[in-house]
């Protein structure tokens, strides 16, 4: 499944280095689909305080009832078409030093007790087991140097943490950075990531 979170379309340098990486991986995996979730074109469903108050029901261990199933059916839908998905290939731009709203949004839809995690006495336990992701990101400044000024990265942290959180641990990233500081530098860091993405697509799975 690839996962986009930006709008930019063509002009996305994300999904640039996503599209070198998909090449790749379509030509070298003959027998693999890729589906596309743009997340900037879904109309997610928002989270209500009906919608709210289910996630606790399961935090509490019991089963949706009455409405709240009712409420809940585009939630699982959700749930349901990403544990559909073998693999992942996450797309997606640093915002405000995070994740763009729209994919906290998803996360935050589709993170739900019983489906994704559980508490059991010895801690969380993630349920999405044996899978892999590839999370491809640019961003305008570079957060590989401290000294550049750009120290908070809560966007690869943040993605490392969630999805581990709910059992993906074999995460790896590509990052483009610096985007937007001289076109030279972003031209020779674009072509360093899709050189990246090539190499990473053929052995991914
Ligand atoms: C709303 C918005 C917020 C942004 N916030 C940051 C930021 O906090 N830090 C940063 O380094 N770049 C930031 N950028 C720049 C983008 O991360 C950068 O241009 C990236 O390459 C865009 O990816 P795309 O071309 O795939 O959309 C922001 C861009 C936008 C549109």
């Amino acid at each position: 499944m690839h996962i986009v979170a930006t709008p930019r379309g063509d002009e996305s340098r994300t999904l640039q280095i996503s599209e070198a990486f998909l090449d790749v991986f379509i030509r070298t995996h003959p027998d693999w689909v890729v589906e596309l979730l743009d997340l900037t074109k879904e109309i997610l469903p928002s989270l209500t305080m009906k919608r709210v108050d289910g996630k606790y029901v399961l935090l509490d261990g019991r089963e949706l009832y009455g409405d709240l199933k009712d409420a809940w059916l585009e939630i699982i839908a959700h749930i349901e078409r990403f544990n559909s998905a073998d693999a992942y290939l996450l797309s997606t731009p640093m915002w405000n030093f995070s994740i763009p709203y729209f994919l906290k949004h998803y996360i935050d839809i589709i993170v739900q007790p019983k489906y994704l995690f559980r508490y059991t006495s010895s801690g969380v336990q993630g349920l999405v087991k044996g899978k892999k992701m590839m999370v491809i990101m640019s961003r305008g400044g570079d957060y590989s140097i401290p000294a550049s000024g750009f120290t908070g990265d809560f966007q690869q942290p943040y993605l490392r943490t969630i999805f581990g959180f709910v059992g993906l641990t074999d995460v790896n990233f590509i990052i483009a950075q610096p985007m937007d500081i001289d076109s030279e530098t972003q031209k020779a860091k674009l072509a360093q990531a899709k050189k990246d993405a090539i190499a990473a697509a053929e052995n991914f799975i």
